[in-house]
């Protein structure tokens, strides 16, 4: 992976010289800018931060340009991370701070913490142990793992790595037969959660990720088929969909797919069943009414709709609409404790991280998985002390404020 590397930073170097740059949004000036002088070892990084440097030297450009893709113009993207500065902690002094407790409750388990790892497709794209390094990780620091549909290891490899059941994220095919394996492949693995992903439905113009593979000359043969005869070939490739017919799937977000789609998986599906990509209050009671039992607010980390709407301002409606009868999960953006300390204030069970943990395995595996993981559960003890609070639950709107018209719900 690390081949020709000299070229390509003088390749970057000169990119980012280029005034042309300028008009372009920041997931490709994130992929462009040069590493300045990345981290050699996971104990040297300060924040999550110092991973994606490290992860932007390493990678191939089109790899790279892959993980730090939004959308368009990157408006959501964007939003994603300076919403965090809507909402503000308030801070608490002269407490008893002995006894910090991060954990949470979610469908019966503990976790010791609320950190959870995002599904990531084609993770073997990023180090050569891809989700294994990943479950190896999330079972010494004992985090939730949600396993892709697109993964690049299979479900049961994973799950014996993780020492445990991991959730599995369903991406709905337009072949209901192929969606009905995936369902009992996850079902016969022991998985107690499925994550149905919605979110791509309208599509997604990923221009970074596009301009990143033009601009990667390598030979990439040995793992991408170059002229694919259709979609489900592309798609046969993974392992989960390894055995199965793939000839006429088209797609992994049908057009047609509306809300009885749901009820029909609900009848094939007997563990619980979480909904990942919800950002209104509408479709959040909708879930509801149709029998959900949890909700990830995710706007799939700014790479699919451009609406310049971040992922924690959705949370407030989404909580509202929820009322307290299902948990409610976020994603997209998150990048520090305090970030992490907002959404659970705002009603958030648990927080997903997706590309900071791929930025730490690309760079150094399974301890770099750890690494962030890590940094991310010290930087929330240190503000949930700062607010002087001791337990997740006590995290409730009276411990942030909302600023320029941003309400708590
Ligand atoms: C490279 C990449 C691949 C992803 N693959 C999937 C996937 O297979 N299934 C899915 O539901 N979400 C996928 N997502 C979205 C993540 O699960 C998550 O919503 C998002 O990464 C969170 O935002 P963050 O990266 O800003 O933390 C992917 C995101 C990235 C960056």
């Amino acid at each position: 992976m690390t081949d020709g590397k000299p070229a390509r930073r003088r390749l970057l170097k000169s990119m980012l010289a280029a005034p042309l740059l300028a008009g372009f949004g920041p997931s490709m000036r994130a992929f462009a800018e040069d590493a300045a002088t990345p981290i050699t070892s996971a104990d040297e990084a300060l924040d999550v931060f110092d991973f994606e440097r490290a992860a932007r030297a390493i990678l191939p450009p089109a790899h790279f340009a892959y993980l730090a893709t939004g959308v368009d113009g990157d408006a959501t993207l964007r939003a994603n991370t300076d919403a965090f500065e809507h909402y503000q902690m308030r801070v608490r002094r002269m407490t008893d701070l002995r006894n910090i407790d991060l954990s949470v409750q979610l469908f019966g388990s503990t976790w010791d913490s609320p950190i959870f790892l995002n599904p990531i497709g084609s993770q073997r794209a990023f180090h050569a142990d891809g989700e294994l390094a990943v479950a190896r990780a999330a079972k010494s620091m004992k985090h939730l793992q949600v396993l892709s549909t697109v993964s690049s290891v299979s479900i049961e490899e994973v799950s014996q790595a993780r020492g445990e059941p991991i959730w599995y994220q369903l991406y709905p095919t337009d072949q209901w037969d192929i969606t009905r394996a995936l369902v009992q492949r996850a079902e016969a693995a022991g998985c107690p959660v499925l994550v149905l992903t919605v979110d791509l439905q309208g599509g997604s113009n990923r221009l970074t990720m596009q301009r990143g593979a033009r601009m990667d000359s390598r030979d990439c043969s040995a793992c991408h088929l170059e002229n694919p005869k259709s979609f489900g070939e592309t798609l046969a490739r993974k392992p989960m969909f390894s055995g199965l017919d793939m000839s006429k799937v088209m797609s992994t977000a049908p057009l047609d797919m509306s809300w009885d789609y749901l009820d029909r998986l609900r009848e094939i599906w007997p563990g619980k069943l979480v909904i990942k990509g919800i950002v209104t209050r509408e479709d959040a009671e909708l879930a509801v009414e149709h029998g959900v039992d949890g909700i990830v607010v995710s706007n799939h980390g700014g790479r699919a709709e451009d609406s310049g709407r971040a992922a924690i301002d959705s949370l407030v409606e989404v909580v509202a609409g929820v009322r307290g009868r299902v948990p409610v999960l976020v994603d997209s953006g998150f990048r520090r404790g305090s970030d992490i300390f907002k959404a659970l204030a705002l009603g958030a069970t648990a927080v997903g991280i997706g590309r900071p943990y791929i930025w730490g395995l690309a760079s150094f595996g399974q301890e770099g998985v750890e690494r962030v993981l890590a940094i991310l559960r010290r930087e929330l003890l240190i503000a949930m002390r700062q607010a002087g609070v001791q337990r997740i639950r006590e995290l409730q709107p009276g411990v942030i404020v909302g600023h320029r018209g941003y309400g708590l719900g």
